[in-house]
């Protein structure tokens, strides 16, 4: 017997951003966060559950994966075999349409997609909550692209109450992400080994403590439309993100040359009239953020710097979805 299903989401930029856990086990942030999902971006995902099969396959983009990232999607599925009392063994088929481990979040989609995807092959329909709650198992930003649009994860207390939920529609804002590539090869530190480094920055606990205020002023600036104090408090987090990686020991330097060029040029550009911001995860990749009116003018500019091998623009998306 076969039991199949496909489905699909988008990676999300968070604009107030999670580093660090509480709990490893099951992946408690250290603090709440905020996102937004990006269109056009895409992980689809199909799940086989198969009877034949003598151990769980994982295919990304046509390549067979083994090692730590095959561990950590059997972890998953186990799981969710042990949540629909199953034994049954999987092939995964995963496909991204863009860079792969590039700072572009790709655990994201990825992990949302899978959990959509393997619990419906099993029969199991969780509600958009329990989804959430599932996903971050896998890996905790998947949490935020199950919902749609704009997206805040509660940290919460337990495994019950830290899961994500939409706080406006994709039609809401028209924000655009204009991610400038600087590099697309693959990151040297995973965030999984970051997120485990960030307590050893002095910094992390100063951080970590100011992020509720933080998260209010942007949920403010998003459902206000106020991009002003949107840019102001979106740059000061991924600037707090930053300074905490480069003061944990060992140091996460994510940044390259063109990472500062790119950072200098947007507040350059936003202190003479355009109105875009910078963030940035835990890659050399900048996220830069306008308003639809302004995207062609921000990709030229963008695409005019040295430094800057491609920019892709992405709106804001909807929540992970069932295909098949
Ligand atoms: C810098 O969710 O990728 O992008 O839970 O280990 O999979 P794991 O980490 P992940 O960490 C994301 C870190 C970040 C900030 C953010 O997206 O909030």
């Amino acid at each position: 017997m076969k039991f199949t299903a496909t489905a699909s989401a988008h990676p999300n930029i968070a604009f107030i951003k999670y580093w660090g856990n509480r709990d490893d086990n099951p992946h408690l942030p250290a603090n709440s966060s905020l996102s937004m999902n990006l269109e056009g971006l895409t992980t689809t995902t199909t799940v086989c559950f198969d009877e034949r099969l003598k151990s769980d396959v994982l295919i990304l983009n046509k390549e067979g994966i083994t090692g730590e990232g095959f561990q950590r999607v059997h972890k998953f599925l186990n799981h969710i075999r042990q949540l629909a009392s199953k034994s049954t063994y999987a092939q995964l088929e995963s496909v991204n349409n863009f860079p792969t481990g590039a700072g572009l979040a790709s655990s994201a989609s990825a992990y949302a997609a899978l959990a959509l995807a393997a619990t419906r092959a099993l029969g199991l329909e969780l509600t958009e909550k329990e989804l959430s709650r599932l996903a971050r198992r896998g890996s905790g930003s998947a949490c935020r692209s199950v919902p749609a649009g704009f997206v805040e994860w509660q940290a919460g207390e337990d495994d019950s109450d830290s899961y994500a939920f939409s706080i406006a529609s994709p039609e809401h804002w028209g924000l655009v992400d204009c991610i400038a590539l600087v590099n697309r090869s693959h990151k040297k530190f995973s965030s999984w080994q970051g997120h485990r480094l960030a307590a050893t920055s002095p910094l992390q606990s100063a951080r970590v403590k100011d992020c509720q205020r933080r998260l209010r002023l942007c949920k403010e600036a998003i459902l206000e439309k106020d991009f002003k104090k949107f840019a102001e408090v979106v740059e000061l987090d991924s600037n707090l993100l930053h300074a905490v990686m480069m003061s944990s020991q060992p140091a996460l330097l994510y940044w390259e040359p063109a990472t500062i060029e790119i950072m200098k040029a947007v507040i350059y550009w936003r202190e003479t009239g355009l109105a875009v911001c910078y963030t940035l995860d835990a890659g050399p990749n900048v996220h830069v953020i306008c308003r639809s009116s302004l995207k062609d003018e921000t990709k030229e500019r963008l695409l005019n710097l040295r430094g800057v091998k491609d920019v892709i623009a992405a709106k804001p998306g909807g929540g992970v979805k069932l295909i098949e």
